[in-house]
């Protein structure tokens, strides 16, 4: 009986749920966008001096009222190292894992970066930098990888069991990390899972990189994106410390909730020099006011702890937001940026990824490059792009697959990040 009514329950709410959301274009409201080229004063930027007036005017509109700011707080950090084996890639890379420890009076936060670099290259390597779900050890087969004790998602299938990660996790997520590939054309990667930095559960902000302050988030404080955005800095910390690697020729990637969290990082944090967004979705690439597949209060509902408490009073209040998503590719330029969606992905609008990427063009065009030529998605499979912004949608589901590896790592060679 008790079971029947489970079913029935989650039949309803599957129902519900399903019903509020939009998959149909002709429902797609009217809106208007806030204007991109127009400061706070009335004036129309027509410079790269005055836009960066503007974009710093934008970056505080996006802390506000979405993802959060991140609060003044003191800690130190320390690294260390330890080189792994690595048998099976040995003769073409060396791989490690750097433990970055921050810490202060309320606590300490371990974030453990797995790098492989290839040794097929003279001079500094470039680095794609990603977070991943799972853990490292998902990431690739190597058993000396640290097994995360930290909480993950992911069920059987994935080799995780109530949140945390066995031995059957090892290797499960790999072909979202297709290391031969990338390193065959002389990337290194660097990854870190996600929990490391903010464990991906809603717990009034108690652990994780927020366990370092004593006081939960105020409501223009940093939620769980914002958090890992702040982690992906202090990897970047490492990275153009350690003389390897070249710093100027880190590209930073992620998927979904990670790929909102890597453009995130893109805009705040100027070292990068291409950001890749992986089907990120509402939140990330898609402009929130087409309310298309996930919306604003579907995600705050389901994930209150991702953006600051601000962002909650734009439940289906889009039109009220003072920024939407085009603007925050706009912050990454004049470095590049590539969006990817996939078909079968509806849930995180492809339409409104391709179009807020599109609609950053004025921004990058001020610069001198040249702006996305047509204003309509593209066919699946067929990538596009100019010098600083690129798209593709693949066909297929929601993932982050070697089709999309491969269209990301020829950019990152066609801007010169490779050579
Ligand atoms: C959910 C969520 C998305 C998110 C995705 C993911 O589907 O609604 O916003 O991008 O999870 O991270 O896989």
């Amino acid at each position: 009986m008790q079971k029947q009514f489970i079913v029935l329950f989650f039949i309803l709410q599957t129902s519900w749920s399903m019903s509020a959301q939009n998959y149909d274009e002709s429902m797609v409201p009217s809106y208007t966008l806030p204007e991109l080229l127009i400061d706070t004063a009335g004036n129309q930027v027509q410079s790269v001096a005055e836009w960066e007036n503007r974009r710093g005017q934008i970056l505080s509109l996006f802390e506000q009222h979405m993802y959060g700011r991140v609060p003044d707080f003191a800690y130190q950090t320390s690294h260390t190292t330890r080189v792994l084996d690595a048998a099976d890639i040995a003769e073409n890379a060396t791989q490690e894992e750097v433990t970055i420890a921050l810490e202060n009076e309320y606590g300490q936060v371990q974030i453990i970066i797995l790098l492989t670099l290839p040794k097929n290259r003279s001079g500094k390597v470039p680095v794609f930098l990603g977070l991943n779900f799972q853990g490292n050890q998902a990431t690739y087969p190597n058993p000396e990888i640290t097994l995360t004790s930290n909480y993950v998602i992911g069920g059987d299938q994935l080799g995780i069991q109530n949140n945390k990660a066995t031995e059957e996790s090892r290797g499960a997520r790999a072909s979202r990390w297709p290391l031969d590939l990338i390193l065959s054309k002389g990337y290194g990667l660097a990854t870190v899972h996600c929990g490391d930095i903010d464990p991906d559960f809603d717990d009034g902000f108690k652990n994780g990189v927020h366990a370092l302050l004593p006081e939960a988030p105020a409501s223009d404080q940093w939620g769980t994106v914002a958090a890992w955005a702040w982690g992906l800095s202090r990897v970047m910390d490492y990275l153009v410390y350690d003389g390897r690697i070249d710093g100027e020729k880190v590209a930073v990637i992620g998927h979904s909730r990670l790929g909102k969290a890597a453009l995130w990082a893109g805009a705040i944090d100027q070292r990068f020099a291409l950001v890749i967004s992986n089907d990120s979705g509402c939140g990330g690439a898609a402009l929130s006011r087409r309310q298309f597949g996930e919306t604003v209060e579907a995600i705050n509902d389901r994930f209150p702890h991702w953006f600051c408490s601000n962002f909650h009073q734009y439940n289906q209040l889009e039109n009220q937001l003072p920024v939407d998503q085009h603007m925050l590719m706009a912050l990454i330029a004049p470095r590049a940026v590539y969006v990817a969606s996939a078909t079968e992905d509806q849930w995180a609008d492809p339409k409104g990824e391709y179009t807020s990427l599109y609609l950053a063009g004025p921004v990058f065009n001020l610069f001198g490059f040249k702006t996305l030529e047509q204003d309509q998605l593209p066919p699946a499979d067929t990538p596009i792009g100019t010098d600083r912004q690129a798209y593709h949608l693949r066909t297929g589901k929601h993932d982050l697959t070697p089709y999309d590896w491969q269209q990301y790592l020829d950019f990152a060679d066609h801007i010169g990040i490779g050579r």
